[in-house]
């Protein structure tokens, strides 16, 4: 079934339970005298109606035709068209006419765009204004570019989110740490397929309600001290002790003050959306590396994505950033750094690593599914099925790509860019009108991949260009697998048994 939850300023008490569907049901009036007083509205309302008939025929043409250009008739449908939009929560609209009038403004008194001009003036001049229910769009001035001083460019920020209680704390502040004006960010967030009784929906919503009223730092700040840890943001997990001290000190800086000014300013807007697209396996680290599954499993991402997409994209949108919540560090100027690439690319993705316990080497690569294509990756394509999906990183698909992840020199110059030709999806910028000349997420078989490493290979057919940056990265966090989980208890009893410190 599908749910969508929308409007947090308009209706901050959201149906947060665990049994959603009764929640979401209209709810009946209460009041048993409510019918008598609809009743008497419904004769009132009528009666005012039929004078203003009457008064309308009398008062002839030419009240007719001020009532008209004073726009009273359609102001009083958009009223009402605003009261519906109340009544489901959307917001979107309002923030929109005023970028809408600011570009409009910005253009007419600009000599470089003459067909703007006149179009807008045929459409609606100051005299005869359109009805605040018709809306104008010159896509060209949303095509994304590299940004430059007097950047307006409006990012849809995009976050799937799956069982992710755990790492909210943690993707908030990433958000919040964005240095890219937050007001011209919309986040759209999608829940899907959680396990019963996890608490996504619910946390989401509250922190988001937070966020948006400027109280969430002091909120996670609080719960941070809660948590009896040993310095890696939002854990206790014993594990986290096996993390190099480096990168720890690291962590704890990238979450300590002092915060840059936008920090913990509201975004433009925030949607939710929920929906469940049915789950192929649990969501546990050895469940989800399964080769077999891995192509279904990527089929329905594609679909969620493409689901959330189409949603939460708006004409004013110049770009889209997918983002995935399970991110620890990345630098707080990602969008900007990443757009300064738009000249030549269309979608940019960083560099993935993760940190490991010192005893298995400190770090590593984590997103394989970023890459240059080979040729005995092509000759294996060519080898399957026209349906079977080819997942990196396996060895029953033997590809012998070149992996951006495995590219990188920490010391390296990081504005260097590579040409790459599947994309993983923890952090894509996109230029909006990628998705709008058609790219998608193949929730199917395309050319022997699915999801985003498909996207890569589909955008590219499309004649765009994407680009990877071998040494800009971003860190995601460490999920010990079971193996390390045991290698760590070991280590432990050790401890415990010789009193040693290490
Ligand atoms: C926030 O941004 C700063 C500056 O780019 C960076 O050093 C830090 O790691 C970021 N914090 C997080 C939590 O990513």
């Amino acid at each position: 079934m599908q749910r969508f939850v929308r409007g947090f300023k308009k209706g901050p008490e959201l149906p947060i339970s665990s049994d959603y569907d009764d929640e979401f049901k209209p709810k009946r009036p209460r009041r048993s005298t409510s019918n008598m007083v609809r009743r008497s509205f419904l004769v009132a309302g009528m009666l005012i109606f039929l004078g203003f008939v009457i008064y309308m025929v009398v008062g002839g043409q030419g009240n007719l035709r001020n009532q008209r250009n004073q726009g009273s008739p359609r102001s009083q449908r958009s009223q009402k068209s605003q009261r519906a939009q109340k009544n489901q929560g959307y917001q979107g609209y309002q923030g929109d006419s005023t970028l809408y009038k600011a570009q409009s403004e910005k253009s007419s008194g600009s000599s470089d765009f003459p067909a703007i001009q006149s179009g807008l003036t045929e459409m609606a001049s100051d005299s005869d204004p359109m009805p605040d229910t018709v809306h104008y769009f010159d896509m060209k001035n949303y095509e994304g570019s590299a940004v430059d001083k007097s950047n307006d460019q409006r990012v849809l920020l995009l976050i799937p989110l799956r069982n992710g209680e755990k790492v909210l704390p943690l993707m908030f502040r990433n958000m919040m740490n964005m240095t890219y004006n937050h007001d011209l960010v919309d986040v759209a967030f999608l829940v899907s397929d959680c396990s019963k009784g996890d608490k996504t929906l619910e946390t989401l919503s509250k922190y988001t309600k937070a966020l948006q009223q400027q109280t969430l730092l002091p909120l996670l700040e609080k719960k941070h001290k809660r948590v009896v840890g040993s310095g890696v943001f939002g854990s206790s997990d014993m594990y986290e002790k096996y993390l190099p001290e480096d990168y720890k000190e690291r962590v704890r800086k990238a979450f300590s003050p002092p915060y840059h000014d936008q920090y913990a300013k509201p975004f433009h807007n925030i949607e939710i959306f929920q929906k469940d697209f049915g789950q192929v396996i649990g969501q546990g680290f050895s469940d989800r590396h399964d080769v077999k599954i891995q192509g279904i499993r990527r089929k329905l991402m594609g679909r969620a994505r493409n689901w959330l997409l189409s949603a939460a994209l708006k004409p004013y949108h110049s770009w889209v950033y997918w983002r995935d919540a399970d991110i620890e560090t990345s630098p707080g100027d990602i969008l900007q750094f990443m757009m300064k690439f738009a000249g030549d690319f269309d979608v940019v993705v960083p560099n993935v690593w993760r940190p490991l316990p010192t005893f298995l080497g400190n770090e590593q690569p984590y997103d394989l599914n970023s890459w240059i294509e080979s040729d005995a990756a092509i000759s294996l394509a060519h080898s399957l099925d026209e349906d079977d999906v080819i997942v990196e990183g396996y060895a029953e698909y033997p590809t012998w790509r070149a992996h951006l992840a495995y590219i990188r020199d920490p010391q390296g110059n990081p504005d260097e860019i590579v040409d790459l030709d599947g994309v993983g999806g923890v952090s894509i910028l996109a230029k909006a009108q990628v998705f709008r000349n058609g790219a998608n997420f193949p929730a199917f078989t395309f050319m022997n991949h699915a999801e985003t490493e498909a996207f890569g290979k589909m955008v590219k057919r499309m004649g765009f260009r994407v680009g990877g940056l071998p040494h800009y990265t971003i860190w995601h966090i460490y999920e010990p697998s079971q193996d390390d989980l045991q290698e760590i208890s070991k280590l432990e009893r050790k401890k415990r048994r010789f009193g040693s410190s290490k």
